[in-house]
């Protein structure tokens, strides 16, 4: 594995200027199975699925699934399972951390404080991460540089510490324009909750629609300030790459 570590300079070098399909090529033929594409079903995960899949048969995809998602998710899920032929590999929390959680402090916790929010997420979601992360050399996320200003310098391929893995964003440089562009020209299902003011889509009950001009970022997890808003799936450096710079 330190073997990838040292090659990071190396392949973003290599892959300056390519397209987000070379870019998962690459990988696909440097890693085959021990590639794995992170889905949330949002827009940018989607145009990845159809990339990936475009590449390869034996596509990995992975999705957390909370057991707090909308149903226009499970809805674009399913629709991309049958047209991609593709089987998810889906990862619940587990069940009795779910149990003792909402037994102890209430399904609805996350609105109570930062610190029930953030024990939500880590047992909904990082502990899940953690699991899927174990399978695999590398991991694609839908990560891209115009989603916050912290991010304006996110490498195509860095390194995962916390994870001790390789993490390659192919989409890095994508406007959102060319996402959607994209997704039109390719015929791409896309979750019907982009249409209705959600850029930017997690669980239903921390996600909500945003108004014209807003954060791409407003409707999630809406009552925290911008700083605290992240979920703990993308660290950087001990740090949550999303944080606001104030
Ligand atoms: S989050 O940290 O705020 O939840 P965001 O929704 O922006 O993340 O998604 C960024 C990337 O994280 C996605 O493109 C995807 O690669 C990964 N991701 C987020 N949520 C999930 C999920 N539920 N399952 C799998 N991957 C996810
Ligand atoms: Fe829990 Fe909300 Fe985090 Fe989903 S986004 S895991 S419901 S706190």
């Amino acid at each position: 594995m330190e073997n990838y570590k040292q090659k990071i300079d190396e392949y973003n070098e290599q892959l300056e200027g390519k397209s987000a399909k070379e870019i998962l090529s690459f990988f696909d033929t440097l890693l085959g199975k021990d590639l794995v594409l992170a889905s949330s079903l949002g827009a940018e995960d989607q145009v990845l699925t159809q990339l990936f899949t475009s590449i390869t048969k034996d596509a990995r995809v992975f999705v957390l699934d909370t057991g707090r998602l909308h149903q226009e998710t499970y809805d674009v899920m399913d629709k991309s399972r049958r047209k991609y032929r593709l089987t998810y590999e889906v990862y619940f929390p587990l069940s009795e951390s779910v149990q003792e959680m909402v037994a102890t402090n209430g399904p609805n916790l996350f609105y109570d404080s930062i610190e029930s929010r953030k024990l939500c997420c880590g047992i909904r979601k990082v502990e899940p991460l953690g699991r899927a992360l174990k399978t695999c050399k590398a991991w694609i996320t839908g990560l891209r540089r115009e989603q916050a200003v912290t991010r304006k310098s996110l490498p195509i391929v860095e390194w995962d510490d916390g994870h001790q893995l390789l993490k390659i964003n192919p989409l890095a440089t994508w406007t959102e324009e060319d996402i959607w562009s994209y997704i039109k020209d390719n015929l791409i299902p896309y979750n019907d909750l982009h249409d209705k003011g959600f850029p930017s889509i997690g669980c239903a009950p921390c996600t909500r629609a945003i108004e014209k001009g807003e954060d791409v970022r407003a409707g999630r997890w809406w009552w925290e300030s911008p700083e605290l808003k992240e979920c703990g799936l993308h660290v950087k450096d001990g740090k949550l790459i999303r944080k606001r710079e104030s």
